[in-house]
């Protein structure tokens, strides 16, 4: 099946995800798609904790559950939340999807209406850490 096909599941497995989330502290519901290298889909929602830096992002969630089922190549990733303006993943998440991309790696923004935006991680995470300088 053609890569670009597997978007509108990942829309509509993000913001199905997003209606789990544990959000008591800011009530902001997030919800995150990857498609993975072998077509598997995993999906995580934030879950956030009275002991605030506790709390975890949805990406991260996602993230997990990619690595538990046994991958560790995001082809894609869909982020959604119900807003005007559209989200994007905060500093640490997009070093965590980072981790497990490369350069044809996207990062689908969505909100109500659908995919927004398509990026690549080197566009949100320009100049980013890498592992070159640990090699050495
Ligand atoms: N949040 C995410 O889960 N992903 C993002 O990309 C941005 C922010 C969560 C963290 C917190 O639970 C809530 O949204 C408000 O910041």
């Amino acid at each position: 099946m053609e890569k670009q096909s597997f978007s509108e599941e990942l829309f509509a497995k993000a913001k199905a995800v997003s209606q789990n989330a544990y959000v008591p502290y800011s009530k902001f519901k997030v919800g995150a798609a990857i498609l993975a290298e072998n077509n598997q889909i995993y999906v995580g929602c934030n879950v956030e904790n009275l002991s605030y830096p506790n709390g975890t992002c949805a990406e991260a969630g996602a993230i997990a559950a990619m690595v538990a089922g046994g991958d560790k190549k995001i082809s894609k990733i869909l982020v959604f939340a119900d807003t005007q303006e559209l989200i994007a993943p905060c500093g640490a998440c997009l070093q965590r999807i980072k981790e497990f991309s490369d350069a044809s790696t996207q990062v689908l923004l969505a909100n109500a209406q659908g995919v927004q935006k398509i990026l690549k991680i080197s566009e949100l995470l320009p100049f980013a850490f890498d592992n070159s300088e640990l090699k050495k």
